[in-house]
């Protein structure tokens, strides 16, 4: 064959073959790589994430070890002789940091942690080996992100005229003054405050609301945007919604005021009346009694 080959020819053909014995070689040296994401990750709290890690090429099962662990050292989990090993799981990564089985075959080792608590900010190791080689790549969370919003623990009970204070916490890693807005309104649409943008609208509120309600201006950059009521009204009755915007997120918590009695004078008043009507009647004994009954059984 060679020889129907002129001199020159034949020179190209060797500096052919040196180059793709080079390429194979090379393609040695290199061997196993996995590769992680191109960033580090921002999750939120609560939620979930594919934490990437995955080779070019799919790796014969046979002699295959995988292990994720994280820079604290724990174990986030194992693949090994052919199967996946939660009993080697730390306890805090238990149950919430899954490999897709049916994805190992093809070479991808991603995990999906699930649950995400603000301890798991850091970097992850996920470290492949076969029976020739290793590689590993890692994987940063540099961000849990999270807006929580708490409000009151229980239902309030208060009388016309009295002052009430409905909670609303926020907890965020955004800081406060960063926060886009924080309405409370009444349910079903009745704007009662407005802060946006760092300052409180209170030309904003509904008239239903005007000059009755104010934050406690000290205390917002802890996050405690909870509500002043003054001079609760009989229609002050029912849901108290206090939502929070930030970034791409949104939260929000409801306070109910779940019964408004008459206050005092008004329940003095009342009595007032009943008396009068009664004397009018020409009642006044028998009620005068009962009214002391009445007393002397509260
Ligand atoms: C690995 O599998 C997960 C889950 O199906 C998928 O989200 C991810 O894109 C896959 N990665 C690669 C490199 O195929
Ligand atoms: C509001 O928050 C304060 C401080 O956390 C707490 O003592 C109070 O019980 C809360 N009020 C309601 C109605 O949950
Ligand atoms: C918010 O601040 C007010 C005034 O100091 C206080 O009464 C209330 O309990 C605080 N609420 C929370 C949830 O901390």
């Amino acid at each position: 064959m060679y020889d129907m080959l002129r001199p020159n020819q034949l020179e190209k053909k060797s500096d052919m073959e040196v180059l793709f014995f080079l390429l194979i070689l090379a393609a040695r040296i290199k061997g196993l790589q996995v590769e992680g994401p191109s960033s580090a990750l921002v999750v939120q709290l609560g939620g979930a994430v594919v934490l990437p890690c995955s080779s070019q090429n799919p790796l014969p099962l046979e002699g295959l070890r995988v292990e994720w662990s994280s820079d604290s050292g724990s174990v986030v989990n194992v693949f090994q002789q052919n199967e996946i090993r939660p009993e080697l799981q730390s306890p805090a990564f238990s149950g919430r940091a899954n490999f897709f089985p049916d994805q190992i075959s093809r070479g991808n080792f991603s995990i999906m942690l699930s649950n995400i608590t603000r301890e798991d900010a850091g970097v992850y190791r996920c470290q492949v080996y076969t029976d020739q080689d290793s590689s590993e790549t890692t994987v940063e969370i540099k961000d849990v992100e999270r807006l929580v919003v708490t409000g009151a623990h229980h239902a309030i009970i208060t009388s016309v005229g009295e002052e009430v204070i409905l909670n609303c916490s926020v907890d965020s890693h955004i800081p406060v003054h960063q926060l886009e807005e924080v309405t409370w309104t009444k349910h079903p649409d009745i704007l009662v405050l407005l802060f946006q943008n760092n300052q409180t609208f209170l030309e904003s509120s509904h008239k239903q609301y005007d000059g009755r309600v104010e934050f406690f201006t000290s205390e917002i950059p802890g996050g405690n945007f909870s509500l002043r009521l003054k001079d609760v009204r009989l229609e002050d009755k029912g849901e108290f919604i206090c939502k929070v915007h930030a970034a791409d997120l949104s939260a929000q918590t409801t306070v109910i005021i779940q019964q408004i009695g008459l206050s005092s004078l008004q329940k003095f008043i009342l009595e007032l009346c009943f008396i009068s009507f009664a004397l009018a009647l020409g009642l006044g004994v028998p009620v005068f009694i009962f009214l002391q009954k009445e007393g002397t059984a509260e």
